[in-house]
């Protein structure tokens, strides 16, 4: 029987899982710094959530929805982001009462009905933060220096940080305006495509990715001139604080973003290595989906970032990522190894992760450990059993010595804090 996996899915196998942790592990230590809490939501939920959270005239929720019915007749979505659902999630158990700002991350998979490609799968994963009830130019800033500190502390440092403003409600007509005047003109010679957004959606023309739109979009009035006084001192106070930080960025006026959700700052994190799929993490200011969602007015600003782009950059860099353990254990004789078995359980409750040898031989087992890339071996034969010690060997230097056994626990402990790896080596 041969198998097939469905298009745009893939399975994370165990040599893979170890960038995946990392990158969860690094997300999850800065949300701790930055007191974000973590939210699950259901991975699948009524179709409207995300209806009226995107709009249904949107080009995601048109196209690119899983949507199915169950058995019951109801219309089910597989979530395609997690704005939404947060945000109804926070309608619905009132979390911004018990918390004022609420701030929430998340962790796991999406689901778009894309054409797959390097980048582009229909099941991704996303990482994301929202953070809801405060408007603020601070807290723009704040959530796009956790987006850009994501990266780097993972050592990805060669990206760029896009800036725009979309402007509120009352800016929105007056810009979509603003860009069919200057379309109109010229609409019959361009794309279709263009022609077919000219009417619901034009504000999406000014981030296509035809380079004849490109050019004729870079000839248009900055739409930042339409913003009301109070969304301009808004933007320029984000750029301001992120100046303040030292975080790099560029004002790219034709910056939109694909979700209909936005109002004033949006931004991407972007790469030169991903191909055509650039944009590792997108995110932005969405202060009426809380009302659009029938639920009291909550201004709110987060972001997302793809995680199967992410893994694409680390190996780009050729970050080396190993899984490995901290100590093998080699017992030379049955008597050793009935004494190192019951060491390895105590090693193992004191959270050192181990694994202990079953043949005889110290070549093979030597050989093994050097496989699971173990930090340290403990070897046990007829004489160190006598002694109640064992040869405690560093890997890495090649130097042994031997320590009572009593000891074996601490002097593994302080030499594993004492030689801590950063994350990537
Ligand atoms: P988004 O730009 O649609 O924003 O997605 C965010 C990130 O998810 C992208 O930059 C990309 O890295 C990753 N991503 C999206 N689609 C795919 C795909 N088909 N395959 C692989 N990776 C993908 C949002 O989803 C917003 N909810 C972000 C946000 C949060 N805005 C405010 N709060």
């Amino acid at each position: 029987m041969s198998f097939s996996l469905p298009r745009g899915t893939q399975d994370i196998l165990p040599d893979e899982v170890i960038k995946w942790q990392t990158i969860e592990k690094t997300a999850r230590q800065l949300f701790n710094a930055y007191n974000f809490h973590e939210i699950r939501t259901p991975i699948f939920e009524n179709t409207n959530v995300f209806a009226r959270g995107m709009g249904e005239e949107s080009e995601m929720f048109c196209k690119e929805m899983y949507t199915f019915e169950d058995k019951g007749g109801r219309s089910l979505t597989l979530r395609p982001e997690g704005t939404a659902a947060v945000t109804r999630a926070n309608i619905m158990h009132s979390l911004h009462k018990q918390m004022n700002p609420l701030k929430l991350y998340y962790i796991g998979p999406f689901f778009r009905y894309e054409r797959p490609q390097a980048g582009r799968c229909r099941q991704f994963h996303q990482i994301g933060v929202e953070y809801l009830g405060e408007y603020s130019s601070y807290v723009d800033a704040e959530v796009i220096a956790l987006g850009y500190y994501m990266f780097e502390s993972l050592g990805i440092t060669d990206l760029k940080v896009c800036i725009n403003s979309v402007g509120c409600n009352v800016a929105r007509p007056v810009i979509e305006e603003m860009v069919k005047q200057f379309l109109s003109n010229n609409l019959s010679n361009l794309p279709k495509l263009v022609q077919d957004k000219f009417n619901h959606n034009p504000l999406r023309i000014l981030d296509s990715k035809d380079e004849h739109v490109q050019a004729y979009i870079a000839g248009m009035p900055d739409i930042k001139e339409a913003l009301t006084q109070e969304s301009k001192d808004h933007f320029f106070g984000v750029l301001q604080h992120l100046d303040e930080m030292g975080i790099p960025y560029e004002v790219t006026n034709t910056l939109v973003r694909g979700l209909e959700y936005y109002t004033e700052t949006v931004f991407e994190i972007v790469s030169d290595h991903l191909g055509a799929q650039g944009t590792v993490c997108g995110g932005g200011r969405y202060n009426n989906l809380s009302k659009e969602l029938g639920g009291p007015d909550i201004p709110a600003v987060g972001f997302g970032f793809g995680m199967e782009r992410t893994v694409m950059l680390l190996d780009h860099m050729k970050k080396k990522l190993a899984t490995s353990i901290d100590v093998y254990l080699i017992p030379l004789d049955p008597l050793s190894r009935d004494h190192l078995f019951y060491v390895m359980h105590q090693l193992r409750g004191a959270n050192i992760s181990c694994e202990i040898g079953y043949t005889d031989q110290l070549k093979p087992q030597l050989k093994r450990a050097n496989k699971l890339n173990a930090k340290r071996v403990v070897i046990m034969g007829e004489n160190e059993f006598h002694n109640s010690s064992v040869i405690y060997k560093h890997m890495a230097n090649r130097t042994q010595c031997s320590i009572p056994i009593t000891k074996l626990t601490t002097t593994i402990t302080n030499d594993i804090e004492l030689n801590k790896l950063p994350a990537f080596q």
